[in-house]
């Protein structure tokens, strides 16, 4: 009998996946058992090292709940959810490229309100600030460079202090929060406040270990919009202030070159004192809506 020792184990453990009947989860496993084992050689764990790992991943599960889910975070500050996303979302092919997709996060809700073009999304104490106002216009298009009449542009952000109104006690419900429909020429527009960049939990094992690593839990500042028509992909995308200091090193990396957008400070006497442009490019697909996350 050719018993295990630390030469052969990797192979033996191959063997058993290569049973593995569904085809996928079969290329799944034999995958990670590649990676794992060439891990733990190259790390070489010792045993409490190894019980350390098996507390962490057990405080993921037992810090998760209806209002937070850490395996998600950990996904995200480690860049495995970016990764995905980025290649689930590569180029069709044709010249012009779609707008880049970013991560949905956590904070999205379903049914927030319809509101006719132009009106402010701003509906608590933040309106009042009028050196934070914030204008919101751009044109949702195909991939062909038409206009597209009739999209939903659903927007949601924090508020000037960090905050989802969710998290919030302070802000009306669904504040911060509205949908869009475009006109006959495919253009949006709203009255905003600009959102401020926030942290992501730090009071489960993910702040934990990113005080370990030396890094600060920020997202730069952003604004979340899920751009839909039946007939193309639903849109999941994230717009970044491009002068927010955090750009470059934010905590999730979903910051791409192209989800910046210019917060253009405006004259005097204008309706707000900034304007973001920014025009939204959908690909013909297949309409499916993400789960809410909250309810
Ligand atoms: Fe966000």
């Amino acid at each position: 009998m050719d018993f295990v020792n630390v030469h052969n184990i990797t192979d033996k453990v191959q063997e058993v996946m290569v049973r593995v009947p569904d085809p996928r989860l079969r290329q799944i496993s034999h995958s990670l058992i590649d990676h794992l084992h060439a891990f733990i050689r190259d790390v070489q764990p010792n045993q409490a090292e190894f019980e350390q790992a098996c507390e962490f991943l057990v405080a993921l599960g037992q810090s998760t709940g209806p209002a937070k889910n850490e395996v998600i975070l950990l996904s995200d500050i480690l860049g495995a959810s970016s990764l995905i996303n980025l290649q689930n979302d590569q180029p069709d092919g044709t010249r012009n490229h779609h707008t880049d997709a970013a991560l949905l996060g956590p904070f999205w809700r379903a049914q927030s309100p319809a509101m006719p073009l132009g009106a402010n999304i701003a509906r608590g104490q933040e309106a009042q600030d009028s050196s934070q106002s914030l204008q919101v216009g751009g044109t949702v298009r195909n991939a062909a460079g038409q206009a597209l009449a009739d999209a939903v542009v659903d927007v949601w952000q924090a508020s000037p202090v960090g905050l989802y109104e969710n998290q919030d006690p302070q802000q009306p419900n669904m504040n911060l929060r509205g949908q869009f429909r475009t006109d006959a020429a495919g253009t949006f527009h709203f009255l905003s406040v600009r959102p401020a960049g926030y942290p992501v939990p730090v009071d489960g094992p993910c702040g934990t270990l990113l005080k370990a690593q030396n890094r600060h839990p920020y997202r730069p500042a952003h604004l979340h919009f899920m751009v839909s028509k039946p007939g193309y992909k639903v849109l999941v995308t994230q717009v970044f202030a491009d002068d927010d200091e955090r750009l470059a090193t934010d905590v999730t990396f979903s910051v791409a070159d192209s989800l910046v957008g210019r917060f253009a400070r405006q004259p005097h006497g204008a309706p707000s004192a900034f304007r973001l442009d920014f025009d939204l490019v959908l690909q013909v697909g297949d309409t499916v809506f993400p789960a809410p996350p909250i309810p």
